[in-house]
């Protein structure tokens, strides 16, 4: 009896071990299972790829065959050499590892609801339109502020009053409240977009459209206000 719980511990962890080195291998790709994306972080645009729905970036090796690695792998890769670092009292190296860690990170979280949206297929232009939006999503535009992807439906924009044509995403939103916003306070609230706008303009934080364009104004509405639901008001 023993020796067969035991026995089939090991085989479990061995299956683990394998499923892991599997879980963390880069993923050998032909170039057409990549779609490329354009992600905003702060005012900066970056290149990312989607492997489905997994947010990463693409390599291509010397035999020009093309691999792909997920951020979050990349994620997890440097926050263990981090780890090493702290380990081994090495501060430079660690902050070194610390900002990969954290550029990654906030790759992932800007890029993967992008790649969940293709996924889904949920342009949210089409959420737009009634009958569009009863079919592919689960979710009725009316019911909600919010699309899974972390974009502001039709009727989140007029209740945040962001407009209409300007693309708001709460992901996006919270990488640059993370950038811009928290070295100084962690205010939360949930104002609208003209209501930031006015509240980030003046000194010390002298935000202005020249600075701080409308677009991540938008993004940062959209994270402000996450919580909010029309069935809870
Ligand atoms: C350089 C530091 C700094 C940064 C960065 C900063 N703030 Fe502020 N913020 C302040 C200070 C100081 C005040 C208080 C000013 C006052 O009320 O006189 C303030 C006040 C506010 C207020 C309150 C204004 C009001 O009308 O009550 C809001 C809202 C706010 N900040 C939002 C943000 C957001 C959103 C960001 C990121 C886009 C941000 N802040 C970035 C320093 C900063």
């Amino acid at each position: 009896m023993k020796h067969s719980c035991l026995h089939r511990l090991l085989l479990f962890s061995i299956f683990c071990s394998i499923a892991l080195v599997l879980m963390g291998a880069k993923t050998a790709v032909e170039e057409g299972d990549l779609t490329e994306i354009e992600v905003q972080i702060g005012s900066d645009t970056w290149i990312a790829w989607c492997l489905e729905e997994v947010a990463g970036k693409k390599k291509i090796k010397k035999n020009n065959s093309i691999v792909f690695i997920p951020y979050d792998d990349l994620v997890t890769r440097f926050r263990k050499k981090k780890k090493k670092a702290k380990q081994a009292n090495d501060a430079i190296l660690k902050k070194k590892f610390g900002k990969k860690q954290k550029s990654f990170k906030n790759l992932s979280n800007a890029a993967t609801p992008v790649c969940e949206g293709l996924q889904n297929n949920e342009d949210p232009e089409q959420g737009q339109d009634p009958e569009d939006g009863s079919g592919g999503s689960d979710e009725n535009p009316q019911d909600t502020y919010f699309f899974a992807n972390g974009d502001v439906t039709p009727l989140g924009k007029e209740v945040f009053e962001i407009p209409s044509q300007t693309t708001a995403n709460a992901f996006v939103g919270e990488v640059i409240f993370q950038n811009t916003c928290l070295d100084c306070h962690e205010k939360r609230y949930r104002p609208t977009m003209p209501l930031l706008r006015q509240a980030i303009s003046p000194s010390p934080m002298s935000f202005t459209e020249d600075v701080f364009p409308d677009q991540d104004l938008a993004d940062l509405t959209a994270y402000l206000q996450i919580g909010r639901s029309p069935l809870l008001e």
